[in-house]
């Protein structure tokens, strides 16, 4: 079965071909225009997006080396997104599905990163085993999913206010970093001492996250210490990003083994574009090599937005009978 996918949620357009989840071709265009607005303005992605998306399908078609009558579905990522965004690729998604007469699939963006570790280079691939509890951590969302099947997904928690990346971003921004600061950070943080700097952790019930507040501690630190340092920043800035890292990881550890102790799964996996982090890496496999717990850790290429997961999604729900109609909205806030 041969799927299409079509990602377009944020800054990112992307598109690609899998064969029964074997990986043909996956093709993103960045939007470099955001980097002087240290984030990512919605109607220049718009704007963008439009001007890509012709482009990026050909372009996937191509290096898949099918042509346009052997796609048997077309799956697009319906929400949650930005409203202009998700209307260029639902727009184009349907217009190409009317065209060949196939069917359309949408997908949840964020199942989309569950199931990014499904996308295979070939038959042989291992791939998780189900149920397998998943730490989504992205720009916008951090949750602890308890995956049963690909199409059967309970959120155990997710966080209360801002998103790992969120505070990776906003603390890169306030450090002088180019945006998104995540990356910046991670580099920083290998030659910084983690333990120099303390900031505040979070003291949610449950399985829920918080980083509004480790935010505003990296702030105070801040301020306090440049008005005695005026160079603060600059002479600390590796032993401020590894402490923030650090108090990352830990937040999202805590709630994380606390969720696979009271379910008892044996097999995780971690995705989204927080995900890249090495941190984050290192501290996820060496937490289950302790345990003897299987990880999945999802190649780098496939943290962050790409139309390869909304593709495995979309074969998973078009297996299931799940398509949908060509009047279908898309949805800035998921509700499928
Ligand atoms: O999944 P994604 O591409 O977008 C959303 O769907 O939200 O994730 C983007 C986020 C940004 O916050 C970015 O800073 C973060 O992923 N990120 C990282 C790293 N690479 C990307 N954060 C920490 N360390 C990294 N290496």
């Amino acid at each position: 079965m041969i799927i299409l996918g079509i990602e377009s949620s944020c800054d990112d357009t992307s598109a690609a071909v899998i064969k029964d989840c074997v990986l043909l071709s996956n093709v993103i265009a960045s939007q470099k225009v955001h980097e002087a607005y240290g984030g990512v303005v919605p109607e220049l992605a718009s704007r963008a997006h439009q001007q890509n998306i012709v482009p990026v399908v050909s372009e996937a078609i191509k290096q898949a080396g099918i042509s346009k009558s052997d796609i048997d579905a077309i799956a697009f990522t319906r929400g949650p997104g930005l409203p202009g965004s998700l209307h260029v690729g639902t727009s184009f998604s349907k217009g190409l599905a009317l065209a060949l007469n196939i069917p359309l699939v949408d997908v949840n963006h964020l199942h989309g990163h569950v199931l990014a570790h499904f996308i295979k280079d070939d038959e042989n691939t291992v791939v998780p085993s189900f149920p397998f509890l998943c730490l989504l951590i992205s720009g916008g969302n951090s949750q602890i999913i308890k995956v049963n099947s690909p199409t059967d997904m309970e959120i155990m928690g997710q966080t209360i206010d801002d998103a790992a990346g969120e505070a990776f971003d906003k603390c890169a921004k306030v450090m002088g970093l180019p945006y998104p600061g995540g990356p910046y950070i991670d580099e920083l943080a290998q030659q910084g001492d983690p333990n120099r700097f303390k900031f505040s952790k979070p003291h949610i019930e449950g399985y829920n996250y918080s980083f509004s507040g480790l935010k505003t501690s990296f702030l105070y630190t801040l301020r306090d210490n440049i008005k005695l340092n005026p160079n603060f920043i600059e002479e600390n800035k590796a032993d401020l990003a590894a402490s923030l890292q650090k108090t990352i990881i830990d937040t999202l550890m805590d709630k994380f083994d606390k969720a696979v102790k009271a379910t008892g799964i044996r097999t995780v996996a971690i995705s989204g574009g927080v995900s890249a982090n090495s941190g984050v890496r290192a501290a996820v496999q060496q937490y289950c090599d302790r345990r003897g717990i299987k990880a999945f850790i999802p190649k780098r290429s496939f943290t962050t937005d790409n139309a390869a997961m909304i593709a495995v999604a979309g074969h998973f729900k078009f297996l299931n009978g799940e398509t949908c109609d060509i009047t279908a909205p898309p949805f800035a806030r998921v509700v499928i």
